[in-house]
Protein backbone atom coordinates (compact mmCIF):
# COMPACT_ATOMS: atom_id res chain seq x y z
CA UNK A 1 0.00 0.00 0.00
CA UNK A 2 2.76 2.54 0.70
CA UNK A 3 3.74 2.52 -2.50
CA UNK A 4 0.62 3.97 -3.80
CA UNK A 5 0.30 6.96 -4.85
CA UNK A 6 -3.00 9.57 -3.65
CA UNK A 7 -3.40 10.07 -7.36
CA UNK A 8 -3.53 6.55 -7.98
CA UNK A 9 -5.63 5.65 -4.95
CA UNK A 10 -8.32 8.38 -6.22
CA UNK A 11 -8.49 7.45 -9.96
CA UNK A 12 -7.97 3.62 -9.63
CA UNK A 13 -11.80 2.41 -9.88
CA UNK A 14 -11.21 2.49 -6.02
CA UNK A 15 -15.02 0.86 -4.90
CA UNK A 16 -17.33 3.04 -3.20
CA UNK A 17 -16.66 3.93 0.54
CA UNK A 18 -13.65 5.40 2.45
CA UNK A 19 -10.31 4.95 1.02
CA UNK A 20 -7.85 5.34 3.65
CA UNK A 21 -4.16 6.64 2.36
CA UNK A 22 -1.04 5.04 3.34
CA UNK A 23 0.87 7.23 5.84
CA UNK A 24 3.17 5.78 8.61
CA UNK A 25 1.02 6.88 11.61
CA UNK A 26 -2.15 5.87 12.21
CA UNK A 27 -3.50 9.34 13.04
CA UNK A 28 -1.95 10.92 10.41
CA UNK A 29 -4.11 8.61 8.08
CA UNK A 30 -7.39 9.05 10.16
CA UNK A 31 -6.56 12.49 9.27
CA UNK A 32 -6.02 11.89 5.37
CA UNK A 33 -8.87 9.61 4.60
CA UNK A 34 -11.05 10.82 1.99
CA UNK A 35 -14.73 10.33 1.31
CA UNK A 36 -15.38 9.71 -2.38
CA UNK A 37 -17.60 12.79 -3.60
CA UNK A 38 -19.01 10.89 -6.69
CA UNK A 39 -21.69 8.70 -6.97
CA UNK A 40 -25.22 7.80 -7.15
CA UNK A 41 -26.49 9.55 -4.02
CA UNK A 42 -24.53 12.30 -1.73
CA UNK A 43 -22.21 11.66 0.42
CA UNK A 44 -22.43 12.83 4.50
CA UNK A 45 -25.37 11.20 4.53
CA UNK A 46 -24.80 7.13 5.15
CA UNK A 47 -20.42 8.40 6.10
CA UNK A 48 -19.96 7.06 9.59
CA UNK A 49 -20.55 10.85 11.55
CA UNK A 50 -17.66 12.82 11.71
CA UNK A 51 -16.62 14.59 14.96
CA UNK A 52 -17.51 18.16 13.31
CA UNK A 53 -20.42 19.76 11.54
CA UNK A 54 -21.14 23.33 10.07
CA UNK A 55 -24.86 23.68 8.32
CA UNK A 56 -25.00 26.57 6.57
CA UNK A 57 -28.74 27.97 5.22
CA UNK A 58 -28.91 30.95 2.82
CA UNK A 59 -31.26 32.47 1.12
CA UNK A 60 -31.45 33.29 -2.69
CA UNK A 61 -31.01 36.86 -3.77
CA UNK A 62 -33.76 38.40 -5.81
CA UNK A 63 -32.25 38.25 -9.01
CA UNK A 64 -31.05 34.63 -8.88
CA UNK A 65 -32.93 32.85 -11.10
CA UNK A 66 -32.70 29.41 -12.48
CA UNK A 67 -29.61 29.84 -14.94
CA UNK A 68 -27.65 31.55 -12.02
CA UNK A 69 -28.52 29.14 -9.39
CA UNK A 70 -27.36 26.47 -12.31
CA UNK A 71 -24.34 28.76 -12.26
CA UNK A 72 -23.71 27.97 -8.73
CA UNK A 73 -24.07 24.97 -8.19
CA UNK A 74 -21.71 24.36 -10.59
CA UNK A 75 -18.87 26.31 -8.92
CA UNK A 76 -19.86 24.72 -5.54
CA UNK A 77 -20.30 21.29 -6.89
CA UNK A 78 -16.62 22.00 -8.75
CA UNK A 79 -14.58 23.08 -5.01
CA UNK A 80 -16.75 20.57 -3.11
CA UNK A 81 -15.58 17.90 -5.06
CA UNK A 82 -11.86 19.65 -4.95
CA UNK A 83 -11.83 19.86 -1.08
CA UNK A 84 -12.74 16.67 -0.07
CA UNK A 85 -10.47 14.95 -1.82
CA UNK A 86 -8.14 17.01 -0.52
CA UNK A 87 -7.11 19.30 -2.88
CA UNK A 88 -7.72 23.43 -2.71
CA UNK A 89 -10.71 24.94 -3.90
CA UNK A 90 -10.54 26.66 -7.40
CA UNK A 91 -9.86 30.65 -6.40
CA UNK A 92 -8.47 28.76 -2.89
CA UNK A 93 -7.18 31.97 -1.03
CA UNK A 94 -5.30 29.00 1.71
CA UNK A 95 -5.04 26.34 -0.84
CA UNK A 96 -2.45 25.14 2.38
CA UNK A 97 -5.55 24.51 4.30
CA UNK A 98 -7.09 22.18 1.59
CA UNK A 99 -5.24 19.09 3.27
CA UNK A 100 -6.05 16.98 5.33
CA UNK A 101 -9.20 16.18 4.22
CA UNK A 102 -10.32 14.45 7.35
CA UNK A 103 -13.25 12.65 5.88
CA UNK A 104 -14.57 15.89 4.56
CA UNK A 105 -18.17 15.82 2.81
CA UNK A 106 -20.64 18.27 1.26
CA UNK A 107 -23.57 18.12 1.41
CA UNK A 108 -26.14 19.93 -0.90
CA UNK A 109 -30.10 20.38 0.06
CA UNK A 110 -32.76 22.55 -1.66
CA UNK A 111 -35.65 24.31 0.53
CA UNK A 112 -38.96 25.19 -0.48
CA UNK A 113 -38.42 28.63 -1.39
CA UNK A 114 -35.60 27.38 -4.26
CA UNK A 115 -38.09 25.09 -5.92
CA UNK A 116 -40.64 28.50 -5.78
CA UNK A 117 -37.96 30.90 -7.82
CA UNK A 118 -37.85 28.26 -10.43
CA UNK A 119 -41.68 27.25 -10.43
CA UNK A 120 -41.45 23.42 -9.78
CA UNK A 121 -43.19 21.76 -7.21
CA UNK A 122 -41.44 20.85 -3.93
CA UNK A 123 -40.41 17.66 -2.83
CA UNK A 124 -40.34 19.45 0.41
CA UNK A 125 -43.01 21.18 2.23
CA UNK A 126 -42.73 23.54 5.44
CA UNK A 127 -43.66 21.62 8.80
CA UNK A 128 -46.44 22.17 10.75
CA UNK A 129 -46.39 23.84 13.87
CA UNK A 130 -45.85 21.68 16.98
CA UNK A 131 -47.07 22.74 20.41
CA UNK A 132 -43.68 22.39 22.09
CA UNK A 133 -42.04 24.75 19.13
CA UNK A 134 -40.76 28.04 19.94
CA UNK A 135 -39.17 28.96 16.91
CA UNK A 136 -36.78 31.63 16.34
CA UNK A 137 -36.45 32.67 12.81
CA UNK A 138 -32.48 33.17 13.08
CA UNK A 139 -32.46 29.73 13.21
CA UNK A 140 -35.66 28.76 10.62
CA UNK A 141 -35.89 28.30 6.62
CA UNK A 142 -33.45 28.30 3.92
CA UNK A 143 -33.66 28.40 0.38
CA UNK A 144 -30.00 26.09 0.33
CA UNK A 145 -28.54 24.06 2.83
CA UNK A 146 -24.93 23.07 2.08
CA UNK A 147 -23.95 20.36 5.10
CA UNK A 148 -20.30 20.28 5.64
CA UNK A 149 -18.79 17.11 8.11
CA UNK A 150 -15.29 16.40 8.65
CA UNK A 151 -12.88 15.12 11.46
CA UNK A 152 -11.13 18.47 11.78
CA UNK A 153 -12.42 21.55 12.78
CA UNK A 154 -10.17 23.61 11.00
CA UNK A 155 -10.63 21.36 7.89
CA UNK A 156 -14.62 22.42 7.82
CA UNK A 157 -13.87 25.84 8.95
CA UNK A 158 -11.38 26.51 5.33
CA UNK A 159 -14.38 24.60 3.64
CA UNK A 160 -17.41 26.83 4.75
CA UNK A 161 -15.13 29.83 3.72
CA UNK A 162 -14.88 28.80 0.25
CA UNK A 163 -18.57 27.61 -0.04
CA UNK A 164 -19.74 30.75 1.50
CA UNK A 165 -17.19 32.65 -1.10
CA UNK A 166 -18.87 30.20 -4.16
CA UNK A 167 -22.15 31.32 -3.39
CA UNK A 168 -21.78 35.22 -2.34
CA UNK A 169 -23.20 36.54 -5.54
CA UNK A 170 -26.08 34.43 -5.57
CA UNK A 171 -27.27 33.94 -1.81
CA UNK A 172 -26.96 35.20 1.19
CA UNK A 173 -26.37 33.42 4.76
CA UNK A 174 -29.41 32.85 6.70
CA UNK A 175 -28.04 30.78 9.86
CA UNK A 176 -24.61 29.16 10.50
CA UNK A 177 -24.89 25.92 13.04
CA UNK A 178 -21.99 24.86 14.50
CA UNK A 179 -21.67 20.84 15.85
CA UNK A 180 -19.32 18.69 17.68
CA UNK A 181 -19.59 15.06 18.63
CA UNK A 182 -16.67 12.78 20.41
CA UNK A 183 -13.28 13.63 18.72
CA UNK A 184 -12.04 11.04 15.94
CA UNK A 185 -10.03 8.60 17.83
CA UNK A 186 -11.60 8.96 21.36
CA UNK A 187 -13.73 5.85 20.70
CA UNK A 188 -14.28 2.99 18.78
CA UNK A 189 -15.69 3.29 15.27
CA UNK A 190 -19.25 2.27 15.27
CA UNK A 191 -19.77 3.00 18.72
CA UNK A 192 -22.94 4.89 19.71
CA UNK A 193 -21.78 8.62 20.74
CA UNK A 194 -23.16 10.46 23.75
CA UNK A 195 -25.34 13.75 23.48
CA UNK A 196 -24.63 16.93 25.66
CA UNK A 197 -27.16 16.00 28.34
CA UNK A 198 -25.40 12.42 29.00
CA UNK A 199 -27.19 10.06 26.98
CA UNK A 200 -26.29 7.54 24.54
CA UNK A 201 -27.89 8.78 21.16
CA UNK A 202 -28.05 6.51 17.58
CA UNK A 203 -28.94 3.31 19.10
CA UNK A 204 -32.13 3.19 17.47
CA UNK A 205 -31.01 4.57 13.97
CA UNK A 206 -31.04 1.99 10.95
CA UNK A 207 -27.43 0.88 9.97
CA UNK A 208 -26.18 2.02 6.81
CA UNK A 209 -25.57 -0.82 4.39
CA UNK A 210 -28.63 -2.31 5.29
CA UNK A 211 -32.06 -2.92 3.40
CA UNK A 212 -33.52 -1.04 6.05
CA UNK A 213 -31.06 1.83 5.62
CA UNK A 214 -32.12 1.66 1.98
CA UNK A 215 -35.33 1.60 2.72
CA UNK A 216 -36.13 4.56 5.07
CA UNK A 217 -33.34 6.86 3.77
CA UNK A 218 -33.63 6.82 0.34
CA UNK A 219 -35.66 7.19 -2.92
CA UNK A 220 -35.31 4.67 -5.73
CA UNK A 221 -33.71 7.97 -7.57
CA UNK A 222 -30.83 8.65 -5.07
CA UNK A 223 -32.43 12.02 -3.52
CA UNK A 224 -33.61 12.19 0.18
CA UNK A 225 -34.86 14.86 2.10
CA UNK A 226 -33.25 16.35 5.43
CA UNK A 227 -35.51 17.77 8.86
CA UNK A 228 -32.83 19.97 10.66
CA UNK A 229 -33.83 21.35 13.88
CA UNK A 230 -31.99 23.39 16.65
CA UNK A 231 -33.22 22.24 20.07
CA UNK A 232 -31.97 23.34 23.24
CA UNK A 233 -31.04 21.22 26.16
CA UNK A 234 -31.89 22.81 29.24
CA UNK A 235 -29.11 21.36 31.46
CA UNK A 236 -29.34 23.69 35.02
CA UNK A 237 -33.15 21.63 35.71
CA UNK A 238 -31.89 18.46 33.38
CA UNK A 239 -28.61 18.14 36.01
CA UNK A 240 -31.05 18.45 39.10
CA UNK A 241 -33.23 15.43 37.94
CA UNK A 242 -31.53 11.97 39.54
CA UNK A 243 -30.45 9.14 37.24
CA UNK A 244 -34.06 7.24 37.67
CA UNK A 245 -36.10 9.95 36.62
CA UNK A 246 -33.62 9.92 33.54
CA UNK A 247 -33.54 6.68 32.55
CA UNK A 248 -37.33 6.79 32.86
CA UNK A 249 -37.56 10.01 30.54
CA UNK A 250 -35.41 7.95 27.88
CA UNK A 251 -36.89 4.66 28.44
CA UNK A 252 -32.92 3.51 28.59
CA UNK A 253 -29.97 3.09 31.00
CA UNK A 254 -27.72 6.00 31.06
CA UNK A 255 -24.78 4.06 31.78
CA UNK A 256 -25.37 1.46 28.87
CA UNK A 257 -27.90 2.76 26.64
CA UNK A 258 -29.96 -0.53 27.33
CA UNK A 259 -33.58 -0.23 27.29
CA UNK A 260 -35.31 -0.26 30.96
CA UNK A 261 -36.31 -3.93 30.24
CA UNK A 262 -32.50 -5.47 28.93
CA UNK A 263 -29.15 -5.86 29.65
CA UNK A 264 -27.74 -4.83 26.53
CA UNK A 265 -27.51 -1.63 24.47
CA UNK A 266 -28.50 -4.05 21.17
CA UNK A 267 -31.22 -5.49 23.43
CA UNK A 268 -35.01 -4.85 21.49
CA UNK A 269 -37.09 -2.35 24.02
CA UNK A 270 -39.63 -4.60 25.58
CA UNK A 271 -42.65 -2.21 25.30
CA UNK A 272 -44.98 -4.74 26.81
CA UNK A 273 -43.28 -5.40 29.69
CA UNK A 274 -44.79 -4.66 33.40
CA UNK A 275 -43.17 -4.04 36.27
CA UNK A 276 -44.26 -5.31 39.98
CA UNK A 277 -47.09 -2.82 40.42
CA UNK A 278 -48.30 -3.46 36.97
CA UNK A 279 -47.32 -0.56 35.20
CA UNK A 280 -45.20 -0.38 31.85
CA UNK A 281 -41.59 -0.72 32.63
CA UNK A 282 -41.01 1.42 29.88
CA UNK A 283 -43.74 4.06 30.62
CA UNK A 284 -45.92 4.94 27.84
CA UNK A 285 -44.67 8.74 27.86
CA UNK A 286 -40.41 7.26 27.87
CA UNK A 287 -38.73 8.92 24.67
CA UNK A 288 -37.97 5.61 23.09
CA UNK A 289 -41.98 4.43 23.22
CA UNK A 290 -42.77 7.91 21.80
CA UNK A 291 -40.37 8.07 19.13
CA UNK A 292 -40.76 4.06 17.75
CA UNK A 293 -41.72 2.60 15.07
CA UNK A 294 -42.51 -0.58 13.88
CA UNK A 295 -42.82 -0.29 9.87
CA UNK A 296 -39.23 -0.02 8.68
CA UNK A 297 -40.08 2.34 5.94
CA UNK A 298 -41.33 4.78 8.65
CA UNK A 299 -37.57 5.06 10.42
CA UNK A 300 -35.73 7.99 10.33
CA UNK A 301 -31.55 8.63 10.38
CA UNK A 302 -30.73 10.71 12.96
CA UNK A 303 -27.25 12.81 12.44
CA UNK A 304 -27.40 14.74 14.85
CA UNK A 305 -24.24 16.97 16.70
CA UNK A 306 -24.19 18.33 19.85
CA UNK A 307 -23.96 22.44 19.68
CA UNK A 308 -22.46 24.35 22.88
CA UNK A 309 -22.17 28.23 22.37
CA UNK A 310 -20.42 28.58 25.76
CA UNK A 311 -21.77 29.88 29.05
CA UNK A 312 -24.42 33.21 30.05
CA UNK A 313 -22.71 35.36 32.98
CA UNK A 314 -24.56 33.47 35.51
CA UNK A 315 -22.93 30.38 34.00
CA UNK A 316 -25.60 28.46 32.48
CA UNK A 317 -25.08 26.30 29.21
CA UNK A 318 -26.21 27.41 25.51
CA UNK A 319 -26.30 23.79 24.34
CA UNK A 320 -28.71 21.31 22.62
CA UNK A 321 -28.46 19.17 19.60
CA UNK A 322 -28.79 20.06 15.77
CA UNK A 323 -31.11 17.55 15.60
CA UNK A 324 -30.53 16.55 11.52
CA UNK A 325 -32.66 13.34 10.46
CA UNK A 326 -32.56 11.99 6.65
CA UNK A 327 -35.92 9.96 5.53
CA UNK A 328 -37.22 9.45 2.08
CA UNK A 329 -40.24 11.65 3.13
CA UNK A 330 -40.16 13.60 5.64
CA UNK A 331 -44.24 13.58 5.82
CA UNK A 332 -44.82 10.19 5.73
CA UNK A 333 -41.77 9.63 8.36
CA UNK A 334 -40.51 12.89 9.94
CA UNK A 335 -43.87 14.51 10.85
CA UNK A 336 -45.98 11.58 12.50
CA UNK A 337 -43.23 11.16 14.85
CA UNK A 338 -42.33 14.73 15.98
CA UNK A 339 -46.67 15.17 16.36
CA UNK A 340 -45.97 11.58 18.81
CA UNK A 341 -43.08 13.77 20.81
CA UNK A 342 -45.00 17.27 20.78
CA UNK A 343 -48.09 15.06 22.28
CA UNK A 344 -46.73 13.61 25.05
CA UNK A 345 -42.71 12.59 25.79
CA UNK A 346 -41.13 13.18 29.40
CA UNK A 347 -38.33 14.78 27.51
CA UNK A 348 -40.06 18.05 26.30
CA UNK A 349 -39.67 19.18 30.21
CA UNK A 350 -35.77 19.98 29.11
CA UNK A 351 -35.98 20.01 25.34
CA UNK A 352 -37.50 23.29 23.28
CA UNK A 353 -36.78 23.43 19.09
CA UNK A 354 -35.59 26.80 18.36
CA UNK A 355 -34.96 25.96 14.97
CA UNK A 356 -36.68 24.13 11.97
CA UNK A 357 -35.66 23.84 8.23
CA UNK A 358 -36.59 20.88 5.53
CA UNK A 359 -34.53 20.66 2.66
CA UNK A 360 -34.38 18.36 -0.80
CA UNK A 361 -31.32 16.33 -0.93
CA UNK A 362 -30.54 15.99 -4.70
CA UNK A 363 -29.14 12.72 -6.11
CA UNK A 364 -25.21 12.72 -6.36
CA UNK A 365 -23.09 13.68 -9.32
CA UNK A 366 -20.21 12.11 -11.65
CA UNK A 367 -17.25 13.60 -12.34
CA UNK A 368 -18.84 15.32 -15.55
CA UNK A 369 -22.10 16.43 -13.67
CA UNK A 370 -22.95 18.74 -10.54
CA UNK A 371 -25.66 18.30 -7.80
CA UNK A 372 -28.95 19.67 -8.91
CA UNK A 373 -28.46 19.01 -12.37
CA UNK A 374 -31.88 17.21 -12.92
CA UNK A 375 -33.38 20.28 -10.88
CA UNK A 376 -31.68 22.79 -12.75
CA UNK A 377 -30.96 22.13 -16.20
C1 LIG B 1 -32.70 17.25 22.15
C2 LIG B 1 -33.56 16.42 21.58
C3 LIG B 1 -33.46 14.93 21.65
C4 LIG B 1 -32.72 14.13 22.46
C5 LIG B 1 -31.75 14.54 23.55
C6 LIG B 1 -33.01 12.77 22.08
C7 LIG B 1 -32.45 11.66 22.68
C8 LIG B 1 -32.71 10.35 22.32
C9 LIG B 1 -32.16 9.19 22.97
C10 LIG B 1 -31.20 9.22 24.14
C11 LIG B 1 -32.66 8.10 22.35
C12 LIG B 1 -32.39 6.62 22.71
C13 LIG B 1 -31.19 6.08 22.00
C14 LIG B 1 -31.33 6.05 20.53
O1 LIG B 1 -32.05 5.20 19.97
O2 LIG B 1 -30.72 6.90 19.88
C15 LIG B 1 -33.51 8.56 21.29
C16 LIG B 1 -34.19 7.75 20.42
C17 LIG B 1 -34.97 8.20 19.37
N1 LIG B 1 -35.31 9.50 19.11
FE1 LIG B 1 -34.67 11.12 20.13
N2 LIG B 1 -33.91 12.77 21.05
C18 LIG B 1 -34.21 14.06 20.76
C19 LIG B 1 -35.09 14.51 19.79
C20 LIG B 1 -35.75 13.70 18.89
C21 LIG B 1 -36.59 14.18 17.83
C22 LIG B 1 -36.93 15.64 17.55
C23 LIG B 1 -37.02 13.08 17.15
C24 LIG B 1 -37.92 12.99 15.94
C25 LIG B 1 -38.91 13.81 15.71
C26 LIG B 1 -36.44 11.91 17.79
C27 LIG B 1 -36.61 10.63 17.37
C28 LIG B 1 -36.05 9.53 17.97
C29 LIG B 1 -36.22 8.18 17.45
C30 LIG B 1 -36.96 7.77 16.20
C31 LIG B 1 -35.54 7.33 18.34
C32 LIG B 1 -35.44 5.82 18.26
C33 LIG B 1 -36.66 5.19 18.88
C34 LIG B 1 -36.63 3.68 18.77
O3 LIG B 1 -35.98 3.05 19.62
O4 LIG B 1 -37.23 3.16 17.85
N3 LIG B 1 -35.68 12.34 18.84
N4 LIG B 1 -33.53 9.94 21.28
Amino acid sequence: MAELSRRGLLTGGVAAGVVALARPAAAQAAAETVVPFHGPRQAGIATEPQAHAVFVAFDLREDTDKDALARMMRLLTDDARRLTQGRPALADTEPELASPAARLTVTFGFGPGLYARIKAPSPVKVLPKFSVDKLDKKWTGGDLLVQICADDPLTVAHALRMIVKDARSFATVRWTQRGFRRAAGTQSAGQTQRNVMGQMDGTGNPKPGTPEFDLAVWRPDGTTQLVVRRIKAELETWDAADVVAKEFTIGRKLSTGAPLTGTKETDAPDFAAKGAHGFPVISEYAHIRRAHVGDPSLRILRRVYNYDEGVTSQGHADSGLIFASYQADIERQFTPIQKQLAEADLLNEWITPIGSAVFAIPKGCDEKGWIGQEVLS
